[in-house]
């Protein structure tokens, strides 16, 4: 059991009841699409609508009405500086794509960080009535069944995530496929990072590389990748996107090498 004096350990059971609601606001939203008119942000494929915006403002609104002195970063508004050392890394959707257009492979993503690294984080996909969710130091859970890795798994067991959208070059999509392939591998994407994150932890592909996120897709999933007893190595910070590499400790570093990191 929880320590309900602690301040992580408060801060994670808000973080999975706000991800909830949340996601079922998301999900309303989701169930009349006609009422979505989706809007471009940096390329054709990058989309946003009232939803995603309507979601974060919620959420923003219910962290500050619970610890008013946390930070919050998320990807549709300004960050907000906090005096706590806690920040919350918000995606209100990750996977905007696959909600516009009728996918259920959508979650909402909520990470917490301390002192700029990540401890607590939870992931609730409504049409999958999945919640994800781990603490520093506590373990890893779906639906409150604990997660642990495979870990002798390698590149060639099952699946590997590959995030790659319009943001990464054709150069590193090319050299990244082509050497996954060579050496047995197959490709797996959703189109929702922090699902693919998530689905590392919980054994359903055996790792994941994406050349650039930023921390809101990635945040809580890493938490979970942690907690589950995989590997995670996320090069950017909350105020920088950066790739990211996930699997046990074999694939992590099989990743890297195919991605050229190494
Ligand atoms: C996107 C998803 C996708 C990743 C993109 C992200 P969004 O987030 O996580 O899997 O490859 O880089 O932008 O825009 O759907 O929240
Ligand atoms: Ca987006
Ligand atoms: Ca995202
Ligand atoms: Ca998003």
């Amino acid at each position: 059991k929880q320590d309900e004096t602690d301040p992580l350990a408060q801060r994670f059971a808000v973080a999975q009841a706000l991800a909830r609601r949340a996601g079922n606001t998301a999900r309303r939203f989701f169930l009349r699409p006609e009422s979505l008119t989706p809007e471009l942000k940096s390329s054709s494929q990058d989309l946003v609508s009232e939803a995603d915006r309507t979601v974060e403002a919620w959420l923003r609104s219910a962290i500050a009405r619970h610890f008013p002195d946390d930070g919050i970063v998320g990807e549709e508004e300004a960050a907000t500086a906090g005096t706590s050392g806690y920040v919350w890394v918000v995606d209100p959707i990750d996977g905007t794509m696959p909600f516009l257009v009728g996918q259920p492979n959508w979650c909402v993503s909520i990470g917490l960080a301390q002192a700029g690294r990540p401890v607590a984080g939870a992931i609730y996909a409504p049409m999958l009535r999945e919640l994800y969710a781990a603490m520093e130091g506590g373990g890893a859970f779906l639906n409150g069944r604990r997660l642990e890795m495979n870990a002798d798994w390698t590149l060639t067991s099952t699946t590997i995530g590959f995030g790659a959208t319009q943001k990464a070059t054709p150069q590193e999509v090319g050299r990244f496929v082509e050497g996954l392939y060579r050496e047995g591998g197959v490709l797996f994407r959703i189109g929702s990072g922090a699902l693919m994150l998530a689905y590392v932890a919980a054994n359903r592909i055996a790792g994941y590389y994406d050349p650039m996120l930023y921390c809101w897709d990635c945040w809580a999933g890493a938490v979970l990748i942690r907690e589950a007893g995989g590997e995670v190595t996320f090069a950017g910070d909350l105020a920088r996107p950066g790739p990211i590499w996930a699997g046990n400790a074999s694939v992590h570093a099989d990743l890297k090498r195919l991605s050229g990191a190494v």
